[in-house]
């Protein structure tokens, strides 16, 4: 009667040892990367989250139009962020609003969150992505390094208006 190998894998070659040493080794240093790029990657987003109530949320963005509302945008406030301070930006289906001023080379401390659902917050043409969920504050750190007009567009699906939702970044020199 035929009876299968059982352990066909002995004895290991010379050969398919090191191999599986190499990739091994490999896993091991891919596993390190991981809390090592949290530590020393530059591209993780500079941002910390708070939970927050979305009232709460809407209040305090509300008090910063009020305080530093210098016109208007395409029908929105646009607002000058106090230089080297905080902003706020609320999303809600579907827009992104006040319409932020910033200064190039001062660094803002941006205040995002959701009255609603999901949405994402992608900055462009710099392509800056982040994701905004309600009774969540993100607040983003964030330095213009060149002036112009920036457009937020939304990228994560929210409704039927997802398409259309938009914001606004101006930066003066
Ligand atoms: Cu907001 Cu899609």
């Amino acid at each position: 009667m035929f009876a299968p190998e059982r352990i066909w894998w002995k004895p290991l070659d010379k050969l398919e040892k090191r191999w599986v040493m190499v990739a091994v080794s490999w896993c091991l240093v891919l596993t390190a990367m991981m809390p090592i790029w949290l530590a020393f990657g530059h591209q993780n987003s500079p941002a910390t989250t708070f939970r927050v109530d979305p009232a709460d949320f809407m209040v305090k963005t509300q008090a910063f139009i009020a305080e530093y509302q210098v016109g208007e945008d395409g029908g929105k406030a646009l607002v000058a962020a106090p230089s080297g301070g905080d902003a706020y930006i609320v999303a809600q289906r579907f827009q992104f609003s006040p319409v932020l001023q910033l200064e190039k080379g001062k660094t803002y401390r941006v205040h995002v969150s959701s009255m609603d659902v999901l949405h994402g917050l992608s900055i462009q043409p710099v392509n800056l992505n982040f994701e905004v969920v309600p009774g969540y504050e993100f607040v983003i750190t964030l330095t213009p390094t060149e002036s112009g007009e920036f457009q937020i567009v939304c990228n994560e699906f929210c409704g039927l208006g997802h398409h259309v939702m938009s914001g606004k970044i101006v930066v003066t020199e």
